[in-house]
């Protein structure tokens, strides 16, 4: 049985079950089937940060589903004036079917799911992303045509950049899938030696191959490369630091040549032109970056459809 809630990738407890959750992605990406099956349920959307591709993926999904989404504005809510998350909790269990939350604190989105009863799902946090990673793989399979999951073992993954939320999530569903993946970042914003630990309920079985590294070297034969903005949310007071100390981590033409011939370049968006990617690279992968953002929306209506009774 599904857990309750998708607040981490960890969430989905076995491959079988993201296999299922991508296969029914692929299922309403090429049907176009707007099923009617949530009609009359209402979805939650509230949002502490700004977001494009999660609020409206979501919004979007859940109306082609048949149901209707409803914007929490966080400051226009009584929390913002002290109301506590396990009131809050417990009043939106009664009117909704379900809440997709993103939050600046993770330990906030773990307070909503212990006291909703309905379904919480994590649209990002400081901590993990994992509707974003659902779509990442979904999108690596697509421009692969990867039939399997377990075929994309062969593709050598490199995410360059910040260890932040969307490394976190990417180096949960690798543990899990058994994928190839590279984390390149500055020693100074490694990934965490906690995120690592996790991992290894699911590596020896799964034989994934997770590496941590701060050498740039590490992306040859790259077939995808992966990269996100160097200052997430919530760490605007280190955006000069970080400029500095991320700038030989940028994803451009210099880079792509040691990956390999067909490498594709993935991005979470929104991206910053001139910082963790080079403008002409943006130009050059837009099919591939466009794409990702696309499939949001049938990852998302993947996930409505398996955390939403
Ligand atoms: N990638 C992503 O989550 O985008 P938004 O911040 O626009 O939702
Ligand atoms: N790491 C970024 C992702 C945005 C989708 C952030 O948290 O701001």
């Amino acid at each position: 049985m599904a857990n309750k809630d998708l607040l981490s990738i960890y969430d989905l407890s076995n491959k079988e079950e993201i296999k299922n959750l991508l296969k029914k992605a692929f299922e309403l990406k090429s049907k176009k089937k707007y099923l009617d099956i949530f009609r009359g349920k209402c979805l939650g959307i509230m949002l502490e940060k700004p977001s494009t591709r999660t609020m409206v993926s979501f919004a979007v999904a859940m109306a082609q589903l048949g149901g209707t989404p409803i914007f929490l504005t966080a400051e226009k809510m009584q929390c913002s004036r002290g109301e506590s998350i396990y009131d809050t909790s417990k009043v939106l269990s009664k009117y909704l079917n379900g809440l997709m939350i993103r939050a600046f604190k993770h330990e906030d989105v773990l307070e909503f799911s212990k006291h909703c009863s309905i379904p919480v799902i994590n649209g990002l946090t400081d901590y993990e992303h994992p509707c974003q990673v659902l779509a990442d793989i979904m999108t690596v399979m697509e421009l692969f045509k990867t039939k399997t999951v377990e075929a994309l073992k062969k593709i050598k993954i490199v995410y360059i950049g910040d260890s932040n939320n969307i490394a976190n999530s990417l180096i949960a569903i690798s543990a899990i899938l058994g994928l190839d993946l590279t984390v390149i970042s500055p020693l100074e914003y490694q990934v965490k030696n906690e995120i690592l630990k996790q991992t290894l309920q699911y590596t020896p079985k799964t034989r994934a191959e997770i590496k941590v590294t701060s050498d740039v070297n590490y992306a040859k034969n790259a077939d995808v490369i992966y990269t996100d903005v160097w200052t997430s949310m919530g760490f605007d007071s280190e955006k000069v630091k970080r400029k500095k100390m991320f700038a030989p981590y940028q994803v451009n033409s210099e880079l792509l040549k040691i990956a390999s011939s067909n490498c594709i370049v993935l991005h979470c968006l929104p991206a910053l032109r001139g910082e963790e990617i080079t403008s002409d690279i943006m130009k050059k992968c837009e099919n591939s970056i466009f794409t990702q953002a696309e499939n949001r929306l049938y990852a998302q209506k993947a996930v409505l459809l398996h955390f939403i009774k």
